[in-house]
């Protein structure tokens, strides 16, 4: 049973840190860059907690009339039950000032892919071998407000 979507406090860095691992595995941010993003002036840092455990988190940067998405991650164990969603969803609503959202995603993450073009991100621009193992990165947009 997950709890709703909240801030990420200190007590949730062991559990970030875990899913971080699991996630990127391949390039993940270290636990001082995600203790960083607790305290980050516009940070917007929120978890999915469910058992004791943490099910998803999402941080973003609010800055001015933006926001960028830095990170969404949710535990492979609970994918394709909506907590992407629930976590994308909370992160737009908290940036109460942005009128745009972007984010980088690897032209191969289906998954993620699908996920916000489910929220009505549109690729914009593509950055050609952006990762370590080459792969592109494509520049998502979605206009939040008019
Ligand atoms: C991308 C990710 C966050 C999606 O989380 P999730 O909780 O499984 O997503 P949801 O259940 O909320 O799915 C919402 C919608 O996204 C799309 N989607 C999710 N997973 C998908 C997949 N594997 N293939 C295609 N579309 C997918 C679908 O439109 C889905 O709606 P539906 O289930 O009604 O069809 C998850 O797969 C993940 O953590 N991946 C590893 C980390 C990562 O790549 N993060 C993004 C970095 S930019």
């Amino acid at each position: 049973m997950t709890e709703p979507c909240q801030e990420a406090t200190a007590a949730d860095l062991d559990g970030v840190v875990a899913l971080e691992n699991t996630c990127f595995a391949e390039d993940p941010w270290t636990r001082n860059m995600l203790q960083d993003e607790l305290s980050r002036p516009g940070g917007i840092f929120l978890v999915i907690r469910a058992a004791g455990r943490t099910a998803a988190f999402a941080i973003g940067w609010a800055v001015l009339d933006e926001l960028h998405i830095l990170q969404v991650a949710v535990d492979p164990a609970a994918r394709r039950l909506g907590l992407g969603r629930q976590v994308l969803t909370a992160l737009e609503a908290r940036a109460i000032s942005a009128d745009n959202s972007w984010l980088e995603v690897r032209r191969d993450n289906e998954a993620a892919i699908g996920l916000y073009e489910a929220f009505d991100y549109r690729a914009v621009g593509c950055r050609p071998k952006y990762y370590t193992d080459g792969c592109d990165a494509l520049l998502l947009r979605k206009r939040l407000r008019a």
